[in-house]
């Protein structure tokens, strides 16, 4: 186990490069399984995620490799149709095989992913998509087994926007028979992206990125070649790290078109914070250098994401003034919320609202993380305190961001990372 030890208060200056986004590589790496042969992706980010994800292609008996941000998939050999519970239970985005598996193979057995930290996170409307295509499905054991000689095309109603149901429907759909409307979609770049990629497999898709996506059946499928889009959510992140921080970076190969509401909130706390060519600017406010506090109320996209909730309350900690943040997606994403108080952050919950009193300065202490966005939060919550603080569980960081210490280093962050003493 190891833990991050930051010196907080260094103002970050400089440039950073993204990487490719976590929530768009893992459907694109599911997606491979739909075509035989080996289908590549460049701009992958080298994060735990992804690698789970190649454990889990690997052990279906298909190959998988990372080097260098490139991610090649062959699903010649797959010929293993179950996602174990040890995986599922690591990444609940590994349901996103459940879809392609039973489109090409016609069968899957896939372990039910279980709660998580932030909410109970069910898939039901991923099975009653699939139900409505055809297939019979079956809750045993913990695993979800279903079956299908053939998906039909079906008119499917999202209850909520749902963004690996989006993904996992669209996929199944690229096989069936006939035409499927999927309607209430969730409309992320990262659904996008991936049916950028299903059509250069050949299939036929009108509509990603708007809330009805119609999706005509084909017959086979050809492997892809695919950039992955930048992951939006670790540009936020940095954007919020030259906030709270005071400080000045150049966010580069990002896609400030995926980012509307961060900007439009950033700017509402008087940050400076510009689109430049191929990426963004964020300057801390110049004049107090304290943000101006600021509601927020996480939604579908486009709305303000709810992966961006837990670090923008961050910056709302040592903000002037009183701000109220609105958690509507997840049930419990506020466990980064006692932590923050252990350095000295005035919240105050009441179900999914969280009442933030911005502070001087937060102080360091040692905290722990708990998932993967709330330790993002902590790492912002350091380096804009005084002192040293320690952040441990650094596994939950690690799921998705790529080298994050080191990129914050090179923006003049006094952090390292140290193994845990034992006991
Ligand atoms: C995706 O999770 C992301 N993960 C999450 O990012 C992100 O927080 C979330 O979308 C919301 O934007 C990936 O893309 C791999 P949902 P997903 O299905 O698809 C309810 C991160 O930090 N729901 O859009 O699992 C659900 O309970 C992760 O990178 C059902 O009720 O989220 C939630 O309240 C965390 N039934 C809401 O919909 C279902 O069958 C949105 O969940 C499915 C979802």
């Amino acid at each position: 186990m190891e833990k991050l030890v930051i010196a907080g208060g260094v103002p970050l200056r400089g440039e950073v490069n993204i990487s490719g986004s976590k929530n768009a590589t893992l459907p694109l790496m599911a997606a491979s399984i739909l075509a035989a042969g080996k289908s590549v992706l460049r701009s992958v980010p080298e994060l735990r995620d992804v690698l789970t994800m190649g454990s889990l292609l690997k052990k279906m008996g298909a190959g998988f490799s990372l080097r260098d941000s490139v991610c090649e998939m062959d699903t010649s050999g797959l010929n293993e149709f179950t996602a174990p519970y040890e995986l599922v239970k690591t990444m609940r985005a590994s349901v996103l095989v459940l879809g392609p598996l039973v489109a090409r193979y016609g069968q899957a057995r896939v372990s039910l992913p279980g709660g998580c930290a932030i909410g109970a996170r069910p898939i039901n409307l991923h099975l009653m998509g699939l139900e409505r295509m055809g297939a019979e499905i079956e809750l045993a054991e913990g695993y979800v087994k279903a079956r299908a000689k053939r998906l039909n095309g079906a008119s499917i109603y999202f209850d909520v926007p749902t963004v690996t149901g989006t993904e996992n429907l669209m996929m199944a759909a690229a096989l069936a028979k006939g035409t499927t409307v999927l309607e209430n979609c969730a409309r992320e770049p990262e659904v996008v992206d991936l049916a950028d990629a299903l059509i250069r497999m050949g299939a036929r898709i009108e509509g990603a990125g708007g809330s009805l996506i119609e999706i005509e059946g084909v017959d086979e499928l050809r492997p892809y070649g695919h950039d992955v889009i930048p992951d939006r959510i670790e540009a936020a992140t940095f954007a919020i790290a030259s906030a709270i921080t005071g400080g000045d970076i150049l966010i580069k190969t990002s896609r400030p078109d995926f980012m509307d509401a961060i900007m439009i909130k950033l700017r509402e706390t008087r940050v400076d914070a510009v689109k430049t060519p191929g990426g963004l600017r964020v300057k801390a406010n110049g004049n107090s250098g304290r943000p101006a506090s600021v509601n927020i109320t996480t939604m579908p996209y486009p709305g303000f994401p709810t992966d961006v909730q837990a670090q923008f309350m961050a910056l709302m900690c040592v903000a002037n003034g009183t701000s109220i943040i609105n958690e509507t997606v997840f049930e419990n994403r506020f466990m980064h919320v006692p932590e923050l108080q252990r350095m000295g952050a005035q919240i105050v919950l009441q179900g999914g609202m969280a009442s933030v009193t911005g502070v001087e300065k937060l102080k360091g202490a040692q905290v722990m993380a708990t998932d993967l966005r709330a330790s993002a939060s902590l790492v912002l919550a350091a380096l804009a305190a005084e002192g040293e603080s320690e952040i441990h569980r650094l596994y939950h960081l690690d799921r998705g961001y790529e080298r994050m210490e080191e990129k914050l280093r090179r923006l003049g962050a006094q952090i390292r990372r140290v193994p845990e003493q034992r006991g």
